[in-house]
């Protein structure tokens, strides 16, 4: 028999079982009128239901207030690095951005090509391991608005808290949404393309205030303008019409296992097995990220003899651990275990771990 095989991959990454079988019921059975949903045009009735069902179904599990609207856009969580400046940096002023890893770096990275930023907060002297304290971050009177990741899926650091601001608070949620309560309204933009924990690629889901949307810069290119999207219900072109159907399972998974308080009792558990066995030990393997600032999502960590690091990763895959490596700008080794990764997956890596750390020390 064939062992079973673990996804570990930081995104895409694994989807749950019961979503991939809903998703291959839709293909295989035509839906309701004799088509998948792949073929049926964005504009008909049913398509406008599953798009409506999505939007409510995020609504509820994420408890968004009614003054704000829900978008699917595309072009990932990169063009919304660039979309967001565009639409709000206002040239007057200054954007500022808490970069705390390599995404909000690049996030700060497009915007400084539509105007002034400030870095009000930068963890790259230490390697990225922190998350700041709120009142380390040197906020600039009049910004624009505050950017910031909430989870930095290659160096394995999570925000948990959200930094406090007098201006439109923006947040890349790309690999943490969904995976615990949070406050919209803390909110005035967050977006996450869907990969992670929200669906397949393609998507990138956007929850924007609808006082935000008043100060979309005029005259835009129509395809880049927030206000004309939500004006359009994400219609204003093609959609990934696939991608939100899917988005919509993945919400009815999320729904019918309890919400994102299971979830999120789920995820801390999962995180704090893995946690735990690399602190067994550390002159074993050496967690990447500061204790205070780990993630939940991406457990990042080397090997204090990097020699040994191609035979763990071998061995994992003959375990049936696959997708380990590090980020190239990090190493080491990184297990992403989102929202649909399976509990005994990480068990099999804790134990694992424990099995490797005995035979090589
Ligand atoms: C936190 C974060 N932001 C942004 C991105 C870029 O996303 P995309 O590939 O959807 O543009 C990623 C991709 O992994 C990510 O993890």
């Amino acid at each position: 028999m064939s062992r079973k095989r673990y996804n570990f991959s930081a995104g895409p990454s694994v989807l749950p079982l019961e979503v991939k079988r809903w998703a291959t019921d839709e293909l295989t059975t035509h839906g309701t009128d004799g088509f998948s949903v792949m073929e049926i045009s964005h504009r008909s009735a049913r398509f406008h239901h599953i798009l409506n069902s999505t939007k409510e179904s995020l609504k509820r599990l994420l408890n968004i207030p009614d003054n704000y609207r829900i978008l699917f856009m595309q072009g990932g969580a990169s063009l919304q690095f660039s979309m967001i400046p565009y639409n709000f940096l206002d040239s007057s002023t200054v954007a500022d951005y808490i970069i705390t890893g390599y995404w909000s770096e690049k996030a700060a990275t497009e915007a400084k090509r539509s105007g002034d930023v400030r870095l009000v907060f930068d963890g790259a002297a230490d390697g990225f391991r922190r998350i700041p304290r709120n009142e380390e971050i040197k906020r600039s009177e009049n910004a624009s608005y505050l950017h910031f990741c909430s989870n930095e899926t290659i160096h394995g650091v999570e925000f948990n808290y959200v930094p406090e601001s007098r201006v439109p608070i923006i947040c890349d949620a790309s690999s943490n949404i969904l995976s615990k309560k949070i406050d919209i309204a803390e909110y005035s933009l967050i977006y996450a393309g869907a990969q992670k924990n929200v669906g397949p690629s393609g998507v990138t889901l956007v929850i924007i205030e609808e006082a935000l949307l008043e100060r979309v810069k005029e005259n835009l290119f129509s395809a880049l303008d927030y206000r004309l999207f939500a004006a359009n219900n994400s219609l204003l072109n093609t959609p990934n019409t696939w991608g939100i159907f899917v988005t919509g399972l993945v919400c009815r998974w999320l729904e019918e296992i309890g919400g994102l308080n299971v979830i999120e009792k789920e995820n801390s558990e999962k995180s704090a097995m893995l946690y735990e066995v690399i602190d067994e030990d550390d002159d074993f393997y050496i967690g990447h990220a500061n204790r205070d600032s780990r993630s939940r999502m991406n457990i990042t960590f080397h090997l204090r003899n990097e020699d040994l690091l191609g035979r763990f990763l071998g061995e994992a895959e003959e375990h049936g651990l696959f997708g380990l490596s590090g980020h190239r700008s990090v190493g080491g080794v990184r297990a992403s275990v989102y929202n649909a990764f399976p509990v005994d997956g990480v068990e099999l890596l804790s134990d694992f771990m424990r099995t490797f750390r005995r035979e090589n020390s």
